[in-house]
């Protein structure tokens, strides 16, 4: 056996953490930066928002990115993520409607690295929030700066799902950590995933935090050690006590405010942090997106979303209240992006290589105008034709 092709429990060693966490993000790589914070740049997206409808500039920006969240220091903060933060807003306010509901009825909101306790979790936060206020998730999700961001790093026909965290005064926080694929698998199943399975890991997923409050350091903001997802044998390391150690010593904050948006590779090192603040809810929307190639962590009911969302883009695009890369962004968000796996039985490539999607489908129906009822039965029709 070549003994490159598998990690063992001692990879990931502290020495190589500390070679490639300390050193500096070069700010001439980062050339669309307004300003780089302990090596993580900052992007005005205010500025840099008209630069996503123009192809070649739309494609040199997301390079940047792709650059920055892949071989740079593996995290981007978009300031004014969010032009306008009355969507934000209204998500949260129903989002804190889910919370109480949710208590009500004895759910116990711990997370995966996290006790429970000052920690109110809503999982599946995209599907509750389209299924109970389609017009509120149009607003939100039809943003094309977020398109942008996912599509650097996934490719089109990605799958967001999303989950709420809202920390109040006195949250501890959350153990260092990777996340989603092998993030999310114990040391010992992580083992047994070759090398090059571990490097595919970080490409299936894009993690972000979307700041639904001013959170300034003492609320916690996620810690993060910039470049540590570069380590070749992170999924392995970050329960060891003298990484988690390091990782203590040396992760950064950034202050966000409402609207400001944090994403970053899933095999960086992270962690939320404490919340010691006297009275600062902190609530992020935590977006995990997934490549088309990739299975999601959460379950979705797309096709009930897509029902659920089509009357109110009909409603948002006639008042001329969302233009179309925002319609987009909110097709993306909400429906299936990826033509497969289908029947090919039933539902054959239609004049191409590949079938119709869900999203295209929504698309077509929203630019030819369907009726809500004739796009309802296509839907269901798809559906039907996908099913082995
Ligand atoms: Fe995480």
């Amino acid at each position: 056996m070549r003994d490159h092709a598998y990690f063992d429990a001692d990879s990931g060693a502290i020495g190589e953490l500390e070679t490639l966490t300390s050193q500096r993000l070069d700010t001439d790589k980062v050339p669309h930066a307004v300003e780089v914070q302990a090596s993580v740049p900052i992007y005005d997206m205010d500025a840099l928002r008209p630069m996503l409808e123009e192809g070649q500039r739309r494609r040199a920006l997301m390079a940047e990115w792709a650059w920055v969240l892949g071989q740079g220091p593996g995290a981007v903060v978009l300031r004014k993520a969010y032009a306008d933060t009355a969507p934000i807003d209204r998500a949260t306010a129903a989002f804190e409607a889910i919370i109480a509901r949710e208590k009500a009825a004895g759910a116990t909101g711990a997370d995966h690295f996290a006790t429970a306790g000052s920690n109110d979790r809503i999982w599946n936060s995209l599907q509750k929030l389209c299924l109970e206020e389609p017009e509120t998730f149009a607003l939100y999700f039809g943003n094309p700066v977020l398109d942008a961001i996912c599509e650097a790093w996934l490719g089109p026909f990605y799958q967001m799902t999303a989950q709420v965290n809202l920390v109040r005064p006195g949250g501890k926080a959350q153990s260092a950590h990777r996340d989603y694929h092998l993030g999310f698998q114990s040391a010992e199943v992580a083992a047994r995933f070759p090398a090059h399975v571990h490097a595919l890991s970080a490409v299936m997923t894009l993690q972000g935090a979307i700041a639904h409050c001013d959170m300034p350091l003492e609320s916690g903001p996620t810690q993060l050690l910039p470049f540590s997802q570069l380590v070749p044998g992170g999924y392995m390391a970050y329960r060891r006590p003298e990484v988690a150690a390091y990782f203590r010593d040396h992760a950064i904050q950034l202050p966000l405010k409402k609207g400001d948006a944090l994403f970053f590779n899933p095999a960086l090192y992270h962690a939320a942090g404490d919340n010691v603040s006297r009275d600062i809810n902190r609530m992020a929307n935590l977006v995990q997106v997934s490549s088309a190639f990739g299975r999601a962590m959460e379950a979705v009911d797309r096709t009930a979303m897509c029902a659920a969302l089509y009357p109110a883009l009909g409603r948002l695009q006639a008042a001329r209240r969302l233009d179309a890369a925002e319609i987009h962004a909110a097709i993306a968000a909400a429906g299936e992006g990826y033509a497969f796996p289908t029947n090919l039985d039933t539902d054959p490539p239609a004049g191409g290589l590949a079938p119709e999607s869900q999203a295209a489908l929504m698309a077509r129906a929203l630019a030819e105008g369907w009726s809500n009822e004739a796009f309802g039965a296509a839907l269901v029709a798809q559906a039907g034709k996908r099913r082995p």
